[in-house]
């Protein structure tokens, strides 16, 4: 009743705050629609040759503090932000909006072992309560102190023993929550493009070459280009020194090779 409760307050906020030009609404085409309604957006921050992090998996900071700032504004302008726990233990990051005004998404970490560290910035800001989400696969004896600190400890069903992200999708959209931002790491955003759950991209571009690191997306099974996927209706943006490209993702008819 509490979470209903907030959540209704929280949707009004949201509203409230569109209506007076504070957050911009997000594009609703009937293309964005997924089978389970929500708008999915891919962030990512990625140099010239296509790395998120360094070989050590360092990534603070790929993009200057103007795109950064443009990260949070997209984070206000979605109902939930989404990170792998790979990139909680790597990062450390809040998720929260600070760099502009606007309201905080709720908060979501992709956790199938429950491995995360209960010290992570990300389930001790107060704000909104952080969501872990995780499966059967989790050691339920760490459910009870995650719970304790606050934080709600959501079992979803798996897919190849991880969070399975057509029943995350699902469950948002019984929570009323229709836009999910996609913050990585590449895992992450590989599974999304992989299931083809994704609606959206937002890709900052830094003036920057790292050579080898940890490449933006993994493996999604092209072998032609006439596989790739499209990004269409596309706005390029310079943003500080950066760029950002964004746009919708269109994806390629079945291929004929084998
Ligand atoms: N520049 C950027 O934009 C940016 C943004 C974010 C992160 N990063 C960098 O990216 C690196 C981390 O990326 P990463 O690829 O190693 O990890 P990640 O994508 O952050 O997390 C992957 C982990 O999430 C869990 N998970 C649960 N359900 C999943 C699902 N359905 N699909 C995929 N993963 C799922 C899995 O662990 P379990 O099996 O244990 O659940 C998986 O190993 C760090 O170096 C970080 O600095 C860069």
């Amino acid at each position: 009743m509490v979470r209903v409760v907030h959540l209704f307050v929280r949707n009004l906020v949201h509203l409230w705050r569109q209506s007076r030009g504070q957050v911009k609404p997000l594009p609703s085409g009937g293309e964005d629609i997924s089978p389970v309604s929500a708008v999915v957006t891919l962030k990512l921050a990625q140099t010239l040759d296509g790395r998120i992090a360094t070989s050590r998996g360092h990534s603070r900071w790929v993009t200057g503090v103007e795109a950064r700032a443009y990260g949070h504004r997209l984070r206000a302008e979605h109902a939930a932000v989404v990170v792998g726990v790979n990139t909680v233990l790597m990062d450390d990051p809040r998720l929260n909006v600070r760099l502009v005004d606007g309201p905080d998404p709720i908060r979501i970490v992709l956790d199938s072992h429950l491995r995360i560290s209960p010290s992570s910035a990300v389930l001790s800001v107060a704000d909104t309560r952080p969501i872990v989400a995780t499966t059967h696969l989790a050691d339920q004896r760490r459910v009870a102190p995650l719970e304790a600190m606050g934080v709600q400890v959501l079992r979803l069903p798996d897919q190849d023993d991880r969070v399975s992200l057509h029943a995350l999708l699902a469950w948002l959209n019984s929570e009323g929550m229709p836009s999910l931002l996609v913050e990585g790491g590449a895992t992450v955003t590989t599974s999304f493009l992989r299931e083809r759950l994704a609606t959206r991209v937002a890709i900052f571009i830094a003036p920057k070459i790292l050579g080898a690191g940890t490449e933006s997306i993994g493996d999604l099974g092209v072998t032609v280009m006439s596989e790739a996927i499209t990004v269409v209706d596309r706005t390029t943006e310079a943003v500080g020194e950066d760029l950002v490209i964004r746009g919708r993702l269109q994806w390629p008819v079945p291929s004929r090779h084998p």
